[in-house]
Order: C-alpha cells, then structure tokens, then sequence
C-alpha cells in the first residue's frame, strides 16, 4: 500500500476515501506545517497531497525524501511549489483544474458587485443600524452598461466573462493569445495589457500567478486605467503589488477594491483596511462543501492515475 502525507484536514468523505486506498498520514488537527516538519513527516511516504498553504520550494523540495515521487495539489494554482525544482528531482505535481472554476467565478462576481455596490460600507451601517435612507446614501457604480476587463480568460475568466454579459456588462480581455470567436462570445481582445486596462472600468484579475504576472499591476500599470476604476482580484495576491494599489486608493485612482487573494495570506496589507470602499474575504474562491470535495477527489485521482501509469492528465511540470 503506498504511504500519502495529507497536509491539510480535508472534508471527511474525501479522508475516508484516502483511508481505504493509501497508508495515510491525516493532519486531524489541521496544523499549519512548517517546511522542517512537513519534510520530517513525508519520511517513507510515495506521495504528498498538499495545499496552497504549503510553501514547497526549492529548499524544501530538495529536502524531500527520495521516496517522494508526487505533490498532488489541493488547488488549481501552484505558486506554492517550485515546479522547476520538482522536475530536477522527478517529482511529478499535479493540480485540481475545471472542478473549481464555477465557485470562483462566483466570488470573482462577487468582488466585483461588492466592490462596485460599496457593500463593505452598507453590511457596516447595516450593522451597527445608523444608517437613514437618502437618494445619494451609499451610491455605487451600477454594473449595466460598465466595461469588464478580464486580465486571463481562461476557464475562471471565461466563466466570469458570461455571468457579468448577462449582467448587462460589456467584456474585454487579455491574454496570451486571442480566443476563437465562439469561445469569445462577443467580448473585445487586448493584445497587451495597457490597451486591456485603458478600457477596464472594472478589472477582474484572472490570470495564473507566475514569474511574468508577479506585480503585474503595480504602480506604473495601475496609471493606464480610467480614473475611478475598480480593481479585483480572484486569482492570487502576488499578481498585485499592495502598496501601489493602496496609493491608488488613497489618491481615489482607484475608486474601489474586491479582493479574496493576498500576498502572504492570511497576512494582508493593513493599508486595505483603512479604506472602507475595499471589500476583502479571506480567500474564498473554492469554499463550497461540492467544489471542496470534488478537487479533493480529483487530487485523490490524480495520485490513483500516477500511481497505476506512472503519469497523469494534470500533470503541470
Ligand atoms: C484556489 O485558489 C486554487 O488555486 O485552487
């Protein structure tokens, strides 16, 4: 029976399944690893089953035992592992795709009403019951007729570029390379990004986390979109640099924020919780009980596959 490290408690269908197929190690009390201690606890194991959380680089990889010969990962991002680094060592990493694109979408819209509907501010006067109706109180930009620039259309963007259609906005994009027709279903390409942003009303950050998309909004870009525009983020936090986007607050460049990734979660810069017109959630993109429990299943899937062929169809490095 081959031996899995599971570095995060996982829903229970899903751990119960891991029981009848592997030796598992399961993290009941769903500690935070550290690297020394996930690579002391992956000892004599065949795989690791891991989580965004886990930072797997470079160092860390190297120090993996011999007998590790798979990071499946718990996500369809994987800015946590060093993929590179794996691959001088024949260690194969999977990821979860497709399983997880609905539920994001649906934050991704989120961040975008929220944002632009200014319902930080409304949930807070909500609250604390000191609110008085009033033609101008907390009025927010409408979504109809507002131009969407979506920086990556692959399937999360793809997803959100339909739902915000139907909303009556009216879509951009830019990505790597122009979509088919069909597959653009009516929405504008940007060969480059500057051109995406000078059009982007709103912008929805879509696009993988890599070494070309790093602080791909930062000071200098961040000046091409129109004024009172409004920035969101579903895809991950070291996309954006913090500082220029809060400056770009603060000047009312921007006039307001949706994110749910952040550089070094759980930490976020304090600077967002200043402003009352961002609206943040604490990385929710996949959090429903079907999405959870499928990528799980499908990075239980991913080990089966490469366990019996010594390959597998997400293989991402
Ligand atoms: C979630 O953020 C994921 O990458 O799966």
């Amino acid at each position: 029976m081959k031996k899995i490290l599971v570095t995060r408690k996982l829903l229970q269908s899903n751990e119960e399944r891991l029981k009848t197929l592997y030796d598992v190690k399961l993290n009941s009390n769903d500690e935070l690893y550290s690297q020394k201690k996930l690579i002391e606890l992956s000892e004599g194991c065949d795989g690791i089953l891991s989580a965004l959380t886990d930072k797997l680089d470079e160092d860390t990889i190297n120090k993996l035992p011999k007998s590790v010969k798979i990071l499946s990962n718990f996500a369809v991002g994987f800015g946590n592992i060093d993929i590179e680094a794996a691959k001088k060592r024949n260690i194969v990493v999977t990821n979860t795709p497709e399983v997880l694109t609905d539920a994001t979408a649906e934050i991704g819209i989120l961040l975008i009403l929220g944002a632009c509907r200014r319902a930080s501010e409304g949930i807070e006067g909500a609250k604390a019951s000191n609110w008085k109706w009033s033609a101008d109180y907390l009025i927010g930009k409408q979504l109809t007729g507002t131009r969407l620039g979506i920086l990556g259309m692959g399937r999360i963007g793809k997803k959100i570029a339909k739902i915000a259609k139907s909303l009556g906005m009216v879509i951009h994009y830019h990505n790597r390379s122009k979509l088919n027709p069909d597959k653009e279903d009516g929405a504008t390409y940007h060969k480059d990004l500057k051109s995406l942003l000078s059009v982007s009303d709103v912008l929805s950050v879509c696009c993988p986390a890599s070494k070309e998309t790093i602080n791909l909004i930062n000071k200098e870009t961040l000046e091409y979109l129109p004024k009172g525009a409004v920035v969101t983020n579903v895809a991950r936090g070291d996309i954006v640099d913090d500082e220029a986007l809060i400056d770009a607050l603060d000047r009312r460049k921007v006039y307001a924020v949706g994110l749910d990734v952040y550089k070094g979660e759980p930490n976020l810069n304090s600077g967002y919780l200043k402003h009352k017109s961002a609206f943040i959630l604490p990385h929710l993109g996949s959090a429903t009980k079907e999405t959870r429990t499928a990528m799980a299943n499908l990075a239980i899937n991913n080990l089966e596959e490469f366990f019996k062929t010594g390959n597998c169809k997400n293989k991402i490095n």
